[in-house]
């Protein structure tokens, strides 16, 4: 089907717990140091739902937030997409929980599992449909609880997560704004670097698997590292190649949040000076699928972007997955 309309982001929300894990905290439950943790990674603190809280709570005040930045009612929405590795349970799916929680029923509403790249493969799935015309309202959101899947006794991973969620209201925009190109891909071969190995129909939950500790995060830090570096970049080159426009023409980049040392590669292959890179990883570590969506919602909210900038959001996950879009900022 033809593009009819310009799909973009017309509000944006986020929800973060209030709960802090310091790097020194981590210094008394794994054998590790604050300078390990920021040195290797950027990250200084994160954040930790409480344990009554789930994802669908964290993704209902973050879809809250961005209706009213929308100046829209959950009644308005035609459709709910939710990027979530954490979701509240197998199923029923977490964006129809939510759907619940905002008090509608009817529109569509579904998951989508792409790791840390789920948000933007929700953005460019929502604006397919905006463009053709079929819907006008779509929420997306990012949300997850990774403290309750992360091995407290693995100083690997469990130093690297903390718990959010972020959502992007995606509507039609005017001629020239919104979503300019996007590029998403994934390669299976890379499944194994990072996992939940048990839980599901291959691996069924049992006292062994939890004694093995397999319903827990898995990841081979370096390969997603050497695979993070690469792909970043290429993703970005890809959508400004797409949008016919070149580096010089790129006011902001908003990468997923996992390490310092991936974010600054990135921008360095992309010749992009530090004031243009959005990074908040200090405050949150790695939010997986919110990663993106709470960036940009801070970025939004604190004036950083202005109305025709030209923004890059690009991610990359586990599966792998990969996923980049260029807007031209409409709000
Ligand atoms: O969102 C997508 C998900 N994941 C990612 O983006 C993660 C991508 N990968 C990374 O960010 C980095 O690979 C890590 C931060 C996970 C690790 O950094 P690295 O520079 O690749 O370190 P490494 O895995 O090569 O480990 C170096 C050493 C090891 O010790 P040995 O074997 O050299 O003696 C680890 O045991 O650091 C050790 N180590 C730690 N030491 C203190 C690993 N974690 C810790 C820790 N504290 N928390």
């Amino acid at each position: 089907m033809n593009k009819l309309y310009n799909a973009g982001i017309i509000g944006t929300g986020s929800s973060i717990p209030d709960k802090i894990l310091t790097n020194s905290d981590l210094e008394q439950i794994v054998d590790t140091t604050d300078e390990w943790i920021v040195s290797r990674t950027g990250i200084k603190e994160r954040r930790i739902a409480d344990s009554k809280v789930a994802t669908s709570d964290l993704a209902t005040e973050a879809a809250k937030k961005a209706l009213e930045d929308a100046n829209l009612k959950a009644s308005d929405l035609d459709m709910i997409l939710v990027a979530t590795v954490t979701p509240d349970m197998h199923f029923p799916s977490t964006a129809c929980l939510v759907q619940s929680n905002l008090g509608i029923e009817g529109c569509p509403a579904f998951d989508i599992e792409a790791a840390c790249s789920g948000a933007l493969y929700g953005l460019i799935t929502a604006s397919q449909f905006i463009s053709t015309g079929v819907y006008k309202n779509i929420l997306v959101i990012g949300a997850e609880c990774l403290s309750k899947i992360v091995n407290w006794q693995d100083r690997n991973t469990c130093v690297l997560f903390g718990d959010g969620a972020g959502a992007f209201i995606v509507s039609r925009v005017d001629k020239g704004y919104g979503l300019l190109a996007h590029s998403m891909g994934a390669d299976g071969n890379g499944s194994k670097l990072l996992k939940v190995e048990a839980g599901g129909s291959k691996r069924p939950a049992s006292l062994e698997t939890v004694e093995k500790g397999l319903h827990y995060l898995q990841m081979e830090g370096s390969e997603v590292f050497k695979f993070a570096v690469k792909i970043m970049a290429k993703a970005s080159e890809e959508v400004i190649a797409k949008a016919k426009l070149s580096l010089d023409d790129i006011d902001f980049l908003i990468p997923h949040q996992a390490n310092i040392r991936i974010i600054d590669a990135s921008r360095r292959r992309l010749k992009l000076s530090k004031e243009k890179v959005y990074m908040n990883l200090m405050h949150y570590g790695n939010m997986s699928a919110a990663s993106v969506p709470v960036a940009l919602d801070e970025a939004s909210r604190a004036g950083k972007i202005q109305k025709g900038d030209n923004i890059i959001l690009v991610a990359f996950g586990g599966g792998l997955t990969w996923a980049s879009t260029l807007l031209k900022w409409g709000k």
